[in-house]
């Protein structure tokens, strides 16, 4: 039987230091946070980052785009916000509309605002072990792991995914604490042969339920990054999954995060971190 790490409860305790150290600071710190167009998950995203900064007593300015706004007229929002001293952090939700270049959104917005740590200069900072922002949900898996005393230096680090905002900067963190870190992918040949020797294997591959217990070595930590939406009436009322097969996985792991309440939680709670260190750093 594994662990449980209690993701709900750690991000919890993450929004009460930063809530604790803002009102002992007297932090000012504000946070834009930019939607263009109306996708519901984005929507929901979005007002949950709202709701936590108003928790921990950061200032969030929303700013609400149409469907059809142009990149222009984004980017000089992005400008106007870079430029203003009142704004500590810049989030521009994603996916963005099709007509506006992703990438040229992530690099328009200040390195030194940058809390969602997407841009090129940040990724090259983490990657050379500079200071910089570091994406939020390759953040909370360290901050998940290290709260639950599972001990990275040294140990046979196994990711699976390797996207540029989940498993590259995973990739690295895990690296960055010592861990022997091998990266996986679509084109990895015997995966099982490959994650059954990881201590600790994060997956994010984004296919429900892909990682069985054949995946799994007994003991390991299992960091479960994906989420999927259920349909409750096929799935024993069940309304989310992960990459990971839990019911399976969770008998033979030694450490493991749910879905929901495991890894989701955290991305919030270090968007918050981020943008304390972003004020900290412009003052
Ligand atoms: N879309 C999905 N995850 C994220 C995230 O962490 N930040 C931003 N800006 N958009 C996202």
């Amino acid at each position: 039987m594994a662990k449980l790490i209690d993701g709900k409860a750690i991000s919890q305790a993450i929004r009460d230091e930063v809530r604790d150290e803002i009102a002992a600071g007297g932090i000012k710190a504000s946070l834009a946070v930019v939607l263009v167009g109306n996708d519901p998950a984005s929507t929901v995203y979005v007002n949950n980052k709202k709701k936590a900064c108003e928790y921990c007593g950061i200032r969030s300015v929303s700013y609400e785009l149409p469907e059809d706004t142009t990149e222009e007229k984004l980017l000089s929002l992005i400008d106007e916000l870079n430029n203003d001293p009142e704004i500590n952090g810049i989030l521009v939700q994603l996916p963005v509309p099709k007509g506006i270049n992703e990438d040229h959104v992530i690099e328009a917005i200040s390195p030194m605002k940058d809390v969602d740590g997407f841009s090129k200069a940040s990724v090259g900072a983490l990657s050379i072990g500079d200071k910089g922002f570091v994406s939020c949900t390759p953040a909370g898996i360290i901050e998940l792991l290290k709260r639950s005393d599972i001990d990275i230096d040294g140990k046979r680090c196994v990711v699976v995914g390797r996207s540029n905002i989940v498993g590259k900067p995973a990739a690295m963190l895990l690296l960055r604490e010592n861990g022997t870190v091998t990266v996986t992918h679509s084109h990895t040949k015997d995966l099982a042969s490959i994650t059954r020797e990881a201590d600790i294997l994060v997956v994010a591959i984004g296919k429900p339920e892909f990682i069985t217990s054949e995946y799994v070595k007994p003991g390991a930590a299992v960091i479960d990054v994906g989420i999927h939406r259920l349909d409750p009436e096929k799935n024993n009322g069940k309304k989310l999954c992960g990459d990971v097969k839990f019911d399976e996985v969770e008998p033979v792991a030694g450490y493991i995060t749910p879905v929901p309440g495991g890894v989701g939680p955290m991305t919030i709670a270090m968007l918050m971190k981020n943008t304390v260190a972003a004020y900290k750093m412009q003052h």
